[in-house]
């Protein structure tokens, strides 16, 4: 196909053969007008380019059979995905820089500002209540040159408060739970990287400094004048409803509501993270991984709080469909967490929809949700798409 620049596009002109966009998405069709709006949006989007295989004409075909759906609405969709992603990540982005000032401020002075913490926390919890989907959704990168701490607290914080928020939990005690979640893994920054971040055995004397890392947090948080519950939340965080956790083997009730939020929640963010040692987990696999650990690690309250938010199968999951065809989640349904809306890509044949729509498979559909892609399924999916 060819390269057409969008300033090249005129205004209500039409293009003989469909025009494209990415090489993916069909934009247009030739029975479409090239639209000022649409043109308009291109630029802003900056798309220097579009594909064709048409030559530009002042009028449409002369047959009209076949016509097909103008790309402009999958445009929107696009579109309108791209900003609240763009957004999400630009929020995203700037929390974790003010992590990251605030934990070299501690390692080089040993200071932590509360108050700050407490501005950020606020911004954190007004941002989850508004645009939870989206940061939800949103698929962090680990930067080589970035502490593994600095995108797990923010993560952690996310899912605190997105558990908190379905749990119906007070704002005055959301800002607490989100300065617990940012602030969890503290202790991690007086242990020494090599420990955490290798791919081998632990000696018992490493493990006993890994162990420690709740007794730590508690103690720079209590030390630097943070609320009790703040304190107690982060030192619980590593405990288990069974009683098997550390540092105190506590069980059931005698954890706090914010140790038990915050075991829930750093574990998702573990999951879903790439680490040194293995590639990130998907996040149905993830969620499935801490649903076998319901009751006897985790509160299953919680974890069916965290599973209502995000559904068995989060935004953002390829999955593969009971007749074949395949699509990804964009939206979960907190009535039906099993029930999750799916757009479709592929259809069972192979062949990309056009129109992309989306549905809601429930059980005793024609079709349901089947699985989820495997890692070798979504390349060759993408694949597809993007020839
Ligand atoms: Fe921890």
């Amino acid at each position: 196909m060819k390269k057409v620049t969008v300033a090249q596009l005129k205004e209500n002109s039409y293009i003989d053969a469909p025009v494209y966009l990415d090489e993916k998405f069909i934009l247009t069709s030739p029975e479409i007008p090239l639209k000022p709006e649409l043109i308009q949006r291109l630029k802003k989007w900056n798309y220097q380019y579009v594909f064709t295989d048409g030559l530009p004409t002042d009028s449409p075909p002369a047959s009209t059979d076949n016509v097909v759906t103008s790309g402009e609405s999958l445009l929107d969709q696009d579109i309108k995905e791209k900003e609240a992603n763009e957004r999400a990540r630009q929020f995203f982005d700037k929390i974790s820089k003010e992590m990251e000032k605030i934990f070299g401020e501690f390692r080089e002075k040993g200071d932590i500002r509360e108050e700050r913490l407490i501005e950020i926390s606020k911004e954190m919890m007004s941002e989850v209540k508004q645009n939870k989907h989206d940061l939800l959704r949103l698929q962090v990168p680990q930067r080589d040159d970035q502490l593994y701490l600095v995108p797990h607290a923010v993560k952690t914080a996310i899912y605190a408060l997105s558990i908190a928020d379905f749990l119906k939990i007070p704002p005055h005690k959301q800002i607490n739970l989100a300065t617990a979640a940012l602030l969890h893994e503290i202790g991690m920054l007086r242990i020494p990287p090599k420990i955490y971040q290798h791919n081998r055995a632990l000696s018992p004397e490493e493990r006993k400094t890994i162990v420690a890392h709740p007794v730590i947090s508690y103690k720079i948080l209590k030390e630097a004048g943070f609320p009790a519950t703040v304190c107690l939340g982060v030192l619980e965080h590593h405990e288990n409803v069974n009683g098997s956790g550390y540092p105190r083997k506590l069980s059931g009730d005698n954890i706090s509501l914010f140790g038990k939020i915050i075991a829930v929640a750093s574990a998702y963010s573990a999951a879903t993270s790439k680490r040194p040692f293995r590639d990130e987990h998907d996040g149905h696999t993830s969620i499935m991984d801490l649903v076998k650990d319901g009751g006897k690690r985790y509160d299953e309250r919680i974890l069916r709080a965290l599973i209502f938010t995000l559904s068995i199968y989060p935004i953002g999951t390829y999955v593969m469909l009971s007749n074949g065809a395949m699509g990804i989640i964009v939206k979960t349904d907190p009535e039906a967490p099993k029930h999750p809306l799916v757009r479709l890509l592929l259809n069972e044949h192979n062949s990309p929809y056009r129109d992309r729509p989306v549905i809601q498979p429930k059980d005793g559909d024609e079709v349901t949700i089947e699985r989820p892609l495997t890692k070798p399924e979504v390349e060759q999916l993408k694949e597809v798409l993007g020839r």
